[in-house]
């Protein structure tokens, strides 16, 4: 495929993109001056033809053999276990946890990028990883800071959407309406109107990726700033790195340990295979070919639940009420264990804990617990989170209903931003939410490059499900039943 054709038709669809199509390597981005491309559609654009050969010999070869069997408590249990998806970027393991394209948390930390005297790694650097199973050069995560920091600026009228939004509503509705508002600008979205070939719905669909994993910060900075503080945004710096213009756009930039928080943070939370709520949704979304502005919001809509994204908030909020209930000075296990007690009695989730794939601690609450262990060892509130640590998987066993009873990373996540002074609850998730962009829109983008089809699983009703098992004589199989 030739890279520069491409570019070059995608831009003459696109009146506001309006690149020197001769100059090879410069992409011209919507309302932001020229900026030196990284390389990363580039490689992608080589790397694309090679797996969609792959993905043609494996259908060939294997494509009949057979990955497992569905049961009916699969399905009543909401596809639990169910192999159902294609996803490129991470697989999850139950008992190590998750790896993004086949490298463990540590090795990322110890192999990805890092920012000059830093030491965690740059989310540029995963998102790379990500998307073309490679590992940058610290010159092309530099690259990347610079054309993501380049595409940040959104348009006025979101600007204003959010300015004038009431306070009460919550960052998570104010996040995905944003980013569903900031779908006018979609160039897949008018490419499509236009008719293109469908060979080229990847390059599109990067494009608008792109644009719109650049623009999160300012995004998620202004309803920081609107919902808690004076609505002054500070400007992005176009000449440092993703995680440290978060940090900057809430107010943080001259904090360098809050700084490497924001990289560590928005590195580890983006991608968590396919099958999670945000992932799956963003996906399925997107199998209808909506655009990923439409995709991505849709996946923000299910990472505000509480069993998912919005766990985070609930349990710095879960922590701070048994602390005004218990006192701030040293608890007794005991006591805190029948703190957890009266929660599971009262019908609650401990939240922060249980996990619908992973049966050990969750590598994520792993890496922050070390980083905290590293930067605020003393803090109470890190303490209190500790001694959960000891007391509630015991707890949850004894409950006997959980079938994981470890923390999960909304368990750690909280702690952290509190101790650096971003105390704000409600705001966690929109954080959660700007890392989670960077994984689900790298699939996204492997979705239309392998020309994924609309998804449509079948479903059956409680009805069917008698009619084939109710018998006296049962059929071997649904499908030869229905
Ligand atoms: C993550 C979660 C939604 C996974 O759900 P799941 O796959 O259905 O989990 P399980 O199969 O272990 O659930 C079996 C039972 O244990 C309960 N359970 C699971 N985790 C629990 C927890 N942390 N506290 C109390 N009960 C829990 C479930 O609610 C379920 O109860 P039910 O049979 O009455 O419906 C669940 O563990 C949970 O609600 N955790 C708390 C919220 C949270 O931290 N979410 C963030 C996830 S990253």
């Amino acid at each position: 495929m030739s890279l520069l054709r491409s570019s070059t038709s995608f831009l003459k669809l696109s009146a506001r993109r309006q690149l020197a199509a001769t100059t090879v390597g410069i992409v011209r981005c919507y309302s932001t001056p020229s900026v030196a491309s990284s390389g990363l559609k580039e490689r992608l654009a080589e790397l694309i033809p090679q797996k969609q050969e792959e993905v043609k010999r494996i259908k060939k070869e294997h494509g009949s053999k057979v990955l497992g069997n569905v049961t009916v408590d699969m399905i009543y249990g909401c596809m639990r276990g169910i192999k159902g998806l294609i996803w490129e970027g991470s697989v999850l393991d139950p008992e190590e946890g998750i790896r993004f394209r086949g490298m463990t948390i540590p090795e990322c930390q110890q192999k990805l990028p890092t920012a000059p005297g830093g030491q965690e790694p740059l989310p540029e650097g995963l998102f790379w990883l990500l998307v073309t199973g490679e590992i940058p050069t610290q010159e092309q995560v530099n690259k990347l800071s610079a054309e993501w920091a380049a595409r940040a600026d959104i348009p006025k009228f979101v600007e204003d959407l959010l300015d004038r939004c009431p306070k009460h509503v919550h960052p998570m509705t104010q996040f995905s309406m944003a980013v569903t508002a900031l779908q006018s600008e979609s160039a897949f979205a008018k490419a499509y109107h236009q008719g293109i070939h469908k060979s080229k719905y990847w390059e599109y669909t990067y494009e608008d990726s792109m644009d719109l994993i650049a623009k999160l910060p300012n995004i998620a900075g202004r309803i920081y700033q609107n919902v808690f503080k004076d609505g002054k945004l500070p400007a992005l710096n176009p000449n440092t790195d993703y995680g440290h213009n978060m940090a900057s756009v809430l107010g943080f930039k001259d904090n360098k340990q809050f700084v490497e928080l924001m990289r560590l943070y928005l590195t580890i939370h983006t991608d968590h295979e396919g099958g999670n709520v945000s992932a799956h949704t963003t996906h399925l979304v997107g199998s209808a070919l909506s655009d990923p502005y439409l995709s991505f919001a849709s996946g923000l809509n299910g990472l505000a639940g509480p069993l998912h994204g919005l766990a985070n908030q609930e349990v710095l909020r879960w922590i701070m009420e048994m602390r005004d209930e218990l006192g701030s000075a040293d608890v007794s296990d005991e006591t805190i264990k029948e703190y957890v007690w009266k929660t599971l009695k009262s019908g609650r989730v401990v939240p922060g804990y249980g996990h619908a794939v992973l049966r050990k601690t969750d590598p994520r609450y792993a890496c922050q617990r070390e980083f905290a262990l590293k930067h605020l060892p003393t803090d109470p509130m890190f303490k209190l989170v500790s001694q959960l640590y000891k007391i509630v998987p015991d707890v949850l066993t004894e409950h006997g209903k959980t079938k994981n009873p470890w923390p999960n990373v909304d368990a750690h996540s909280g702690v952290l931003l509190q101790h650096y002074g971003l105390v704000e609850q409600d705001f966690y998730t929109v954080l959660f939410g700007v890392s989670r962009g960077l994984g689900v829109l790298s699939q996204l983008i492997w979705d239309r490059a392998l020309g994924m089809s609309i998804e449509r699983p079948k479903s059956l009703s409680t009805e069917n499900i008698k009619d084939l098992f109710d018998t006296k004589e049962e059929p071997k199989s649904a499908s030869a039943a229905l």
